[in-house]
């Protein structure tokens, strides 16, 4: 009977997309997935790091699949992704049950990992930067559970140094994939029905600088376009700085490139950015946004926010407020200020007191919530295209260009297609339409 597999993953979308090429390349070694963790030979949990929220949900979790060695004495516990890269031995200390750890650096040594687990080693490969080989984890088949949209790693790490973000740390620094391997994986993805392609970086926006021969991330979005059977085209997550007014006229020109983009700004006040080290103003954003939504009309932005950085005022918070009224997102993600072990945010004066941080989240997610109900009005009588993505219910479930989820009546042979829809009824999270017509 072949060994059966369970992966847990926390964190980001590229930690999603190092899970399903992780299993992909379990299969290649026959390995099968469980249904649950208790039924599995090898448990991998994939990590995030970014907060200290996700930190103590692995060490939960590690205390609970402790018990399969108890049932199952030869059943290996592998962590993999940014605490392991971040934690290392420190972590093993804390959980000695684990068996195996890597990161993302090192993702196709997991067979040899086995191997040496198997034999009764702790296979701990945690390196101090990525290996020469790392590129060959694109050689084996992802395994997705969406047959029609599909996640594409095109870059590993991060060049910037925000102050209080631990990715530079956990992924290392900037290393794009070559342009032919994205292109092959993306035609291989067309060929088996995937209609929406969502290229994926920590920094995407900075893509193919580094290449031997450069080569702007504007060209890879003209270049992923051309390819017959896409459709639709997403990226994330772009930085401010590194979004060039080219990057701006691909997505107007480009019709598959949808009307949607994630722009994190993190804070409203320019003394605040600048200790953060982000690299712009908050006119300079506010001026980027200007542009976007000139050039692409009708453009959905979504966004990411910290509250409570270190020394942040009443007068600095409110700048943020600010920016989010102007702005009008369709999606905010906001985060409390998490103080990561090794970043300069973390040992920065005047941190915070939790309290103050949750009365700003609440005032910050209740203007959002007042913004958001309005947006959701506008939306009501539209005429909008959805990618029918699943079933579920007896109801098709998709998204529109601007990344809304919508909800509709109709039979399970529009799954995959593109449907124009009419909108009955909008929520901030949810639209409902009947079916005018299949476009594609
Ligand atoms: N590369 C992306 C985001 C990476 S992390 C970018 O540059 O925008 C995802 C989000 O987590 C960040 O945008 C930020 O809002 C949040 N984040 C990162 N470090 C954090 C910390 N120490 N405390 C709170 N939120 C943090
Ligand atoms: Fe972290 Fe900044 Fe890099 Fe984003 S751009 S991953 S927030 S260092
Ligand atoms: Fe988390 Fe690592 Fe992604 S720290 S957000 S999983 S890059």
């Amino acid at each position: 009977m072949s060994k059966k597999f369970y992966i847990k993953t926390f964190g980001c979308q590229m930690n999603f997309n190092d899970s399903e090429r992780l299993r992909g390349l379990l299969r290649s070694i026959g390995y099968e997935p469980a249904n649950t963790w208790e039924e599995a030979d090898l448990i991998i949990l994939n990590t995030c790091t970014v907060r200290e929220k996700p930190d103590q949900k692995v060490l939960s979790h590690l205390g609970e699949y402790k018990k399969i060695k108890e049932k199952n004495p030869n059943a290996l516990i592998a962590v993999a992704g940014c605490l392991a890269q971040r934690a290392g031995w420190e972590l093993v200390q804390k959980a000695p049950v684990i068996d195996i750890m890597f990161s993302s650096f090192n993702m196709h040594q997991l067979p040899e990992l086995i191997n040496q687990a198997q034999a009764g080693y702790k296979a701990i490969a945690i390196l101090d930067e990525p290996p020469p080989d790392e590129d060959k984890i694109w050689e084996f088949p992802t395994e997705r559970d969406n047959p029609y949209c599909a996640y594409v790693t095109v870059m590993k790490g991060c060049d910037k140094r925000c102050t209080y973000c631990v990715v530079p740390a956990t992924r290392g620094r900037e290393r794009s994939r070559s342009l032919e391997s994205i292109l092959e994986e993306v035609k291989r993805l067309t060929d088996e029905g995937v209609r929406e392609i969502h290229l994926l970086g920590q920094n995407v926006t900075a893509w193919g600088r580094d290449l031997p021969e450069p080569v702007p991330f504007s060209e890879l979005l003209y270049r992923v376009s051309q390819i017959p059977g896409v459709e639709r085209i997403r990226f994330t997550t772009g930085h401010p700085k590194d979004l060039t007014d080219d990057v701006i006229e691909a997505m107007a020109e480009i019709p598959q490139v949808c009307n949607a983009l994630h722009l994190p700004f993190q804070a409203g006040s320019d003394r605040i950015l600048a200790l953060m080290d982000r690299g712009y103003t908050k006119e300079e954003y506010l001026e980027k946004i200007r542009k976007l939504k000139e050039k692409v009309k009708g453009i959905a932005l979504s966004t990411d926010v910290i509250v409570g950085f270190p020394t942040e005022t009443e007068e600095d918070f409110e700048e943020t407020l600010d920016v989010l009224k102007k702005v009008r997102f369709e999606q905010v993600f906001s985060f409390k200020f998490s103080p990561r072990p090794g970043t300069p945010a973390a040992n920065m004066e005047g941190q915070l007191p939790d309290e103050v941080k949750t009365e700003r989240m609440r005032r910050l997610l209740e203007l959002q919530k007042s913004i958001l109900s309005e947006i959701a009005k506008s939306y009501e009588g539209t005429v909008q295209e959805v990618l029918v993505e699943e079933e579920k219910d007896g109801k098709l479930i998709g998204r529109t260009s601007t990344n809304k989820w919508a909800t509709l009546s109709g039979s399970p042979e529009l799954l995959g297609k593109i449907v124009r829809i009419k909108v009955t009824k909008a929520s901030p999270f949810n639209l409902e339409g009947e079916i005018l017509e299949v476009v594609k």
